[in-house]
């Protein structure tokens, strides 16, 4: 097989860009928003070493299958399949295609949050905490900032892998990496800040149960954006001399790290704000939201706005790269498929995507049949259209669609292949221990433990049993 890129597509320049991108991808609303909630509510440091063993073990493995398919066949998600001899296997490709497309379509709304967070604070508006409520029901506020976020994230596909991609990430990374450490260095030093950080990780192993086992799994499996082809897409760019197993584990490691920082810059600030008390606040994703513009306004003004807008702007860079990925592979399968030009493709599969996101727009208070969208069987209450897409997309193609790759790979491809496209760059690969682990890996523990979180899923999200109880 030719191992020339098609002169069209597109490649990394170098090793650290791919990277940089991929960490991009990995990084993003899933570390900040909601990793650290995960850890405060499922045992504090108990839940970050199995959140470790789930990102090492068992995501690790699939991470590395799909950056080798990508490499190996220099094709997008469906078109990988076929270029390796499957046509049959191009419906993982088009699900992953699916996945990538119902996620942005409401990622994009989330990141138009905390976009219009970082403008509201910009301006000194430090209410508008009381106010989220309101400020996500507000559809036309809404519809303004994640547009501009859509466009963003559509301008830097639009100019191409290298020039676009590569280039956003080698900029916004490195921002997103000293904003973060400057933020948590600040907020270590205010008032009460070690009972924040005792509040986020004293392990309690009495809080860990097999359903604290299972949300690590699923927080780290999106986290580092697997399941849909994302990284076959990104890997598709890479070159033919990188060694993937390094490439992945500086992936891996940069997503984890910058996951936990997240949460020894947010648990000091409302430690801060709540003199060190923690029994009156309410958990979730919401209070990033709700609670952390107090704490900007309570620090002294001009400080406030630089700490509050700053922490939004980082929220915004972190969910940019992570759009962007998202949209690349739609784009990235278009283009290849259809020969079509990057810049057509990114038009036509942007407004298709923001056109989907619209119920989900409007699903948190400005209609009120997509805030209350359908009951599930053996459930009380009724779940938005966002929470739907949400838990169609994130919560069950993804886990679907990386058992089904990790067993193509092992079975249909074979694992020998999948050996010989990681011995290149890295000759001393074949015979190594880390072959043994990625093939046991791929084999055994990926496909039962990612089938296992699927239909816990399906029984659980779909038809109200519970697993856990
Ligand atoms: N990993 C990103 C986050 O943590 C989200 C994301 C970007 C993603 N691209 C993806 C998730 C592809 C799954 C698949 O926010």
């Amino acid at each position: 097989m030719a191992t020339q890129p098609t002169s069209n597509r597109g490649t990394w320049n170098s090793k650290l860009g791919f990277i940089l991108a991929a960490a991009g991808s990995a990084v993003g609303l899933g570390n900040i928003w909601k990793f650290p909630f995960e850890v405060a509510d499922g045992g504090g440091a108990s839940f970050v070493f199995i959140y470790l063993i789930c990102c090492f073990a068992l995501c690790f493995p699939v991470l590395v299958t799909e950056i080798a398919i990508g490499r190996k066949t220099q094709k997008n998600a469906v078109g990988a399949f076929t270029a390796l001899g499957y046509k049959n296997w191009r419906f993982i490709g088009l699900l992953g295609i699916l996945s990538g497309v119902l996620i942005l379509s409401f990622y994009n709304v989330v990141a138009g949050w905390a976009f219009g967070y970082f403008i509201e604070l910009l301006q000194g508006h430090f209410d508008i905490g009381g106010r989220f409520g309101a400020f996500i029901a507000d559809w036309s506020t809404i519809t303004l900032y994640s547009l501009i976020f859509m466009f963003l994230t559509a301008l830097i596909i639009s100019s191409g892998v290298s020039s676009g991609i590569e280039r956003a990430s080698k900029i916004l990374m490195p921002s997103l990496l000293f904003m973060i450490l400057g933020l948590a260095a600040y907020s270590l030093t205010l008032d009460h800040a070690m009972k924040g950080v005792e509040f986020y990780l004293i392990p309690d192993f009495s809080e860990v149960s097999l359903e604290t086992v299972y949300n690590a799994l699923g927080q780290a499996f999106f986290s580092l954006s697997l399941g849909m082809g994302a990284l076959i897409t990104y890997g598709s760019y890479l070159s033919k001399k990188d060694n993937i197993i390094t490439s992945a584990a500086l992936i891996t490691l940069t997503d984890v790290g910058i996951a936990i920082i997240a949460g020894l810059l947010m648990f000091p600030l409302v430690a801060y704000l709540n003199n060190g008390d923690f029994t009156n606040v309410q958990g979730g994703p919401g209070l990033i939201f709700t609670v952390l513009p107090g704490v900007f306004e309570s620090l002294s003004s001009p400080l406030g706005i630089i700490i509050g807008a700053g922490f939004f702007l980082l929220l915004s860079f972190a969910a940019l790269t992570s759009t962007v990925s998202l949209l690349e592979v739609p784009v990235s399968y278009v283009i290849d498929e259809f020969h079509m030009g990057r810049k057509k493709a990114v038009i036509i599969m942007s407004t298709i995507i923001y056109l989907i996101g619209i119920p989900s727009l409007l699903s948190n208070g400005s209609s009120e049949y997509f805030s209350s969208f359908v009951t599930y069987i053996g459930s009380a209450s009724p779940v938005s259209f966002m929470d739907v897409v949400e838990h169609l997309s994130s919560d069950t193609f993804l886990p679907f669609g990386g058992m089904m790759i990790v067993i193509f790979a092992a079975y249909i491809w074979k694992k020998e292949n999948l050996s010989q496209e990681l011995a290149i760059g890295n000759p001393k690969f074949i015979g190594s221990l880390n072959e043994k682990f990625i093939h046991f890996g791929i084999q055994y523990l990926s496909p039962i433990i990612l089938g296992i979180i699927f239909l816990l899923t399906v029984a659980n999200r779909f038809f109200g049993y519970n697993p856990f109880e």
